[in-house]
């Protein structure tokens, strides 16, 4: 450090570079979050609503898990519990047409469960108390896989669900 009063402030050159570098990362990853955000569609799963873990399942929608049709064939909503070792979308389960577009609604009875929907960008935490909520559009028939991605006990790994969609 200089004593010296009256001088221009001294960046040493490695350090200009560095800076120029750090900031330069910055401005990439924003650009890059931005072209992923409103090109790519990657979505943030939102904190819906909180619901009551020792109760919700006594209320409407809860107590009745599964598909809601809103528009035939275009739109809809389903409502799932995550708990130890299923994701309960109600005796049904989610069946739909192609070219339909879900809401999912997902909480947990128990633990911190995981939702990652195959062959969509449908991924989130579910976690007891909270409702998250994702959409998805499936242009194409077929059966696409439900997981848990988040450790949640003994049966973990084979903790699964499906959504069927009909061509
Ligand atoms: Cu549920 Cu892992």
């Amino acid at each position: 450090m200089s004593s010296e009063t009256n001088q221009e402030l001294h960046v040493d050159p490695l350090e200009r570079n560095w800076i120029v570098i750090a900031i330069g990362v910055l401005v990439a990853f924003a650009i890059l979050i931005t072209i992923a955000g409103f090109m790519l569609g990657i979505q943030v799963p939102t904190n819906e609503a909180r619901v009551d873990p020792a109760t919700f399942e006594n209320e409407l929608p809860w107590s009745e898990p599964g598909l809601r049709e809103l528009v035939p064939g275009e739109e809809y909503e389903a409502y799932v519990i995550a708990r130890q070792f299923v994701f309960d979308a109600g005796p049904e389960g989610i069946v739909v047409p192609e070219g339909a577009r879900v809401t999912f609604y997902v909480t947990s009875a128990d633990v911190q469960h995981g939702f990652s929907l195959e062959g969509t960008n449908v991924n989130m935490m579910v976690i007891p108390g909270q409702v998250s909520k994702l959409s998805a559009t499936f242009e194409e028939a077929g059966e696409f896989n439900v997981i848990c991605h988040e450790y949640c006990g003994v049966g973990h790994a084979f903790m699964a669900g499906k959504v069927v969609v009909e061509g």
